[in-house]
C-alpha cells in the first residue's frame, strides 16, 4: 500500500488518505445497496414531504458539524448519509410515477462518484483529455439514430451532424436556439437583436423554451405561440395563417420549435408537416426532444419522430428515459457548421484551440466547467448493452400502454387520449372531484408518487412510468385510494400550479 504521509496535522482530514476513501466507499456501497433494496421492495414511504424546517431538524445539520473534523470521516460520513436518505424520494420504489427524471442506473452513479474524484472540468481539451473523447463517442453514438444523412448501421464515426453534452434540457433548449440567432442574423452577438424578430413555439412547449428566449434578449411579444389541439399537439392546420399574421404584423419569424414529446401529455408533434412548413419559409426547425428523443433507438417507436430529418436543431435528453442520472443531454446539430455560431467569442486564458483533434468545448457550451457526462452514458451502455436500453424503453411504453387501459377500462376513470410515451394523464370524476387536492393529499400520505398537470383549463392526475417495477397491483392500490378519497369535498379552490415540468 502506499505510503501517505499528511502534510500537517490540521490538513490531515482535508488531504485524506486512501484507506480513509476505502473505508468510506466501503461503508455508503453498503449504506447504498440497502436503500435501494429497501426502496425496490417499498418497505419505507416512497415520498414524506415534511416542512423544510422539520427536515433540517430531522437532519440534526449542526450536531454533526459539531462532530465534524474528528479522527476518520468514513463512520460520520456514513451516518449522516443513511440519515439524509430517509429525507430524499425513492426512485427505485415502483410506487414512484412521478416526475421525468429516470430511475438511475447504478452504472451512471458509479460515474458520478468517478467524475466526483478526478474532477476533470473538460471546458478545454488539456483539462479532460480522456472525458473529451468519450463526450464524442456518446454524441456520435446518439447521431447515429438521428437520420440527417447518414446510415444507421454505419460505424459512429461516420456520422453526419454535430453536437455535445450539457447540463440539463433547459440549457440545450437554450443553446439551440442561440445557434438558430445566430445562424439567421451572424450579427447579433455583436449587435444584438432585431425587435422584429419572433419565434414560433406551441403553447405546450416547456417553460424553459420560453425562459431561453427571453434569456437571449428578446421578449414575450418575440414570441408567436402556435395553437395546439385538445391534447396540446401543435394544430398544422394553423401553421401558415400563424406565419401570415406575423407577416402582416411587419414581424419576422426566425425559428419554428416542436415537441418530441410535450411535456405534460407526452404526445409528439408532427414533425414532418412543421419540419415542411419551416423549411417551405427557410426557419430554422428546433425540436425539443427532452422527454422523448429516446424513442429512436427503438425499432418499434422511432415512428414517432417522423420529419426528425428536417430538424435543423434537437434536444435530448439521457436522465428522462435512458437511466442516467441527472443530468446528461445531447444538443445536437443537423448542420455541425451550427456550433460555430452559438457564440463568437475568446478566452485568451483557455487558448484558442479550434484542433479538431484536440477539442476545446467552451467555444461552444454554456457552461466553462462541465461535469464528464459522457462517462455516465458510457458505462450505462457498457452494463446494460445498447439492447438493454432498447428493452428498458420499449418496456416502459408498454407499460404505459397497459396502464392506460386498466384505467380506461375502471369505472369513474377517464382518459383523454391514448398515450405514446411514458407518460399518461387521467382523471377521476372530474365534475365532483378537483383532481389537484386529491393528488397532493395522497402524495402527502407518502404511499404514492405521481404528478399533476393542466390541459386547457381541464385538471389531471399525471403518470410518467419510469420503473418497469410499476405492476397493476401497484396501480390498483393507487387507484382505489383515489376512489376512497374521502374528499373533504375536493371541489374547493387548490393554487392553479401548472406542471412545472421535468
Ligand atoms: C419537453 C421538455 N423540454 C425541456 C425540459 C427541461 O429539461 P431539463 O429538466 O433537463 O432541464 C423538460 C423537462 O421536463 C421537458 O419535458
Amino acid at each position: 500500500m502506499p505510503h501517505f504521509d499528511p502534510p500537517s496535522e490540521k490538513l490531515h482530514w482535508t488531504t485524506y488518505s486512501s484507506v480513509d476513501l476505502k473505508l468510506a466507499l466501503e461503508k455508503i456501497t453498503n449504506t447504498l445497496a440497502d436503500f435501494v433494496d429497501r426502496s425496490r421492495q417499498s418497505l419505507d414511504p416512497v415520498v414524506s414531504l415534511q416542512p423544510v424546517k422539520e427536515i433540517t431538524q430531522h437532519l440534526a445539520l449542526d450536531d454533526y458539524l459539531r462532530r465534524s473534523g474528528q479522527g476518520s470521516p468514513a463512520d460520520l460520513l456514513d451516518e449522516f448519509i443513511a440519515n439524509y436518505l430517509t429525507t430524499v424520494i425513492r426512485l427505485n420504489d415502483p410506487r414512484f410515477i412521478g416526475h421525468q427524471v429516470a430511475r438511475p442506473h447504478f452504472a451512471s452513479a458509479l460515474a458520478d462518484l468517478v467524475n466526483g474524484l478526478t474532477n476533470n472540468g473538460m471546458a478545454v481539451y488539456e483539462m479532460g483529455p480522456g472525458p473529451v473523447a468519450l463526450e464524442k463517442y456518446i454524441v456520435d453514438w446518439l447521431l447515429k439514430f438521428v437520420p440527417w444523412g447518414q446510415n444507421r448501421t454505419q460505424s459512429s464515426t461516420h456520422v453526419t451532424g454535430g453536437g455535445f453534452l450539457t447540463h440539463g434540457g433547459s440549457i440545450a433548449n437554450l443553446t439551440a436556439l442561440l445557434a438558430a440567432r445566430g445562424t439567421f442574423d451572424s450579427e447579433s452577438w455583436q449587435n444584438g437583436i432585431n425587435p422584429a424578430h419572433v419565434f414560433l413555439i406551441p403553447d405546450t412547449s416547456h417553460y424553459c423554451v420560453k425562459r431561453a428566449i427571453c434569456i437571449l434578449g428578446y421578449g414575450e411579444k418575440n414570441i408567436l405561440m402556435l395553437p395546439t389541439d385538445s391534447t396540446g399537439r401543435i394544430d398544422t392546420s394553423q401553421l401558415e395563417a400563424t406565419y401570415q399574421r406575423a407577416l402582416n404584423a411587419n414581424k419576422i419569424p426566425v425559428a419554428v420549435c416542436a415537441n418530441a414529446c410535450t411535456t405534460s401529455t407526452g404526445l409528439y408533434d408532427d414533425l414532418k408537416t412543421v419540419g415542411e412548413f419551416a423549411r417551405s419559409h427557410a426557419l430554422w426547425f428546433h425540436v425539443d426532444g427532452a422527454h422523448g428523443a429516446s424513442a429512436l433507438i427503438s425499432d418499434a417507436h422511432r415512428s414517432l419522430l417522423n420529419g426528425i430529418e428536417l430538424a435543423d436543431s434537437l434536444v435530448w435528453d439521457q436522465h428522462k428515459l435512458l437511466q442516467t442520472s441527472a443530468l446528461c443531454t445531447a444538443i445536437l446539430f443537423r448542420n455541425p457548421d451550427s456550433l460555430s455560431r452559438i457564440f463568437q467569442q475568446q478566452a485568451a486564458y483557455l487558448g484558442d484551440n479550434e484542433n479538431a483533434e484536440f477539442p476545446d468545448l467552451f467555444h461552444q457550451t454554456v457552461e466553462c466547467t462541465k461535469i464528464p457526462m459522457g462517462l455516465k452514458f458510457f458505462l450505462i451502455l457498457l452494463a446494460t448493452g445498447e439492447n438493454g436500453l432498447r428493452e428498458l424503453l420499449e418496456a416502459l411504453f408498454q407499460r404505459t400502454a397497459e396502464i392506460h387501459q386498466l384505467i380506461s377500462n375502471r369505472a369513474g376513470f377517464v382518459c383523454d387520449y391514448v398515450p405514446q410515451s411514458n407518460i399518461l394523464c387521467f382523471q377521476y370524476r372530474p365534475e365532483q372531484l378537483n383532481q389537484f387536492e386529491v393528488r397532493d393529499q395522497i402524495i402527502d400520505e407518502g404511499e404514492y408518487y405521481f404528478t399533476r398537470t393542466e390541459i386547457k383549463g381541464k385538471k389531471y392526475f399525471r403518470f410518467t412510468v419510469a420503473n418497469p417495477e410499476t405492476t397493476d397491483k401497484v396501480v390498483l392500490g393507487l387507484l382505489q385510494r383515489i376512489e376512497n378519497f374521502d374528499g373533504r369535498q375536493a371541489t374547493g379552490s387548490v393554487s392553479d400550479q401548472n406542471e412545472a415540468g421535468s
